[in-house]
């Protein structure tokens, strides 16, 4: 019977989860999310927030489990990819719980919980994934345990960030990806903008730059509207290829931006049209949050992948999982 506590703290959030290997189910999921007012996210000052907002985070899990800290076995932390002043959070939060109360750690990989977390979801066990978050946006297959192949990615910022920059540029206070969606929905008109695919590879600056070059001209609901719209069908394009290529019959989307609905909407019709289908899991498990962390070291103790090193890695991508975990 083992029990993991899962922390995240890569960006925005710091993020406790609890999950029990045994019963296979999720105990807790709490956050502290901070907040930036008119900047992006500012990696000193968001690690501030987390340190200033741990315990009492993982007093709150604790709680909702009905635990104590010694009932733990596990300590799972996000080891990267992420903001260096962050990460630095999770693991020292970790390393220190682990020695003071004798525990073992286990360092994820953010995506590859993403990953997890959603095929746990939805039961979807040899998927075609569509990754979308902040700085990720990545077609992925597992080859093989713990291989994964990226089929085809952003060739600039990912998906998320053009949304951040983009509700910014438009002079919001809380410049995020959410208040652009929330105005897409008002959107009635659709105005033409720059659409590139490239194999199954797409990028987002040039729609970036045009949406910016159009604040003022048009409605902003209708600018926002046609952002979305743009870069969901570059995406469905992109994934269409893969699906094909791959012959899958499952897909799943995860990360942050797998929150709106209109993306799974446009996914779930291609899906259809290939006898395939697309799901994805609950908002709280696509937002950051520590409960990911948890279910996806659980599948690591599963696989006996046990590392012994504390370690973050700003860079660490979902391909390279073999640079931290000895995969037979
Ligand atoms: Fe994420």
């Amino acid at each position: 019977m083992v029990k993991i506590l899962g922390i995240e703290s890569t960006a925005h959030t710091f993020g406790i989860g609890i999950f029990d290997s045994f019963t296979n189910k999720i105990l807790a999921n709490t956050k502290s999310f901070y907040k930036p007012l008119k900047e992006g996210i500012v990696p000193k000052k968001a690690a501030d927030f987390h340190i200033q907002n741990a315990s009492k985070t993982i007093l709150e899990a604790l709680q909702q489990a009905n635990l104590t800290i010694r009932d733990i076995d596990y300590l799972a932390y996000s080891a990267g990819p992420g903001m260096g002043p962050c990460l630095q959070i999770g693991a020292i939060v970790s390393e220190f719980l682990a020695r003071k109360y004798d525990k073992k750690i286990i360092p994820v990989n953010h995506p590859h919980a993403h990953v997890e977390i959603t095929k746990y979801e939805t039961g979807f066990f040899d998927p075609l994934i569509l990754y979308v978050s902040g700085g990720n946006t990545q077609i992925l297959i597992e080859k093989e345990k713990l291989k994964f192949i990226v089929m085809g990615e952003t060739l600039d910022i990912g998906l998320g960030n053009l949304f951040d920059m983009f509700a910014r540029a438009l002079g919001k206070e809380f410049g995020h990806g959410s208040v652009v969606a929330a105005l897409a929905q008002k959107g009635k008109n659709f105005y033409e903008m720059p659409y590139t695919v490239k194999g199954m590879n797409f990028s987002f600056s040039g729609l970036y730059t045009y949406a910016t070059k159009m604040i003022g001209k048009v409605p902003e609901e209708d600018l926002c509207y046609s952002l979305l719209e743009v870069a969901f069908d570059e995406l469905c394009e992109a994934t269409e290829r893969a699906l094909m290529l791959t012959r899958k019959k499952q897909i799943i989307v995860c990360g942050g931006v797998a929150q709106n609905k209109e993306l799974i909407k446009k996914l779930a019709l291609m899906a259809s049209e290939h006898e395939a289908e697309a799901k994805t899991c609950q908002d709280q498990y696509n937002a950051d949050n520590g409960a990911m962390i948890a279910v996806c070291a659980s599948k690591l103790l599963e696989y006996k992948i046990e590392p012994e090193q504390v370690f973050y890695d700003q860079k660490w991508r979902i391909d390279q999982l073999d640079k931290y975990y000895k995969i037979k």
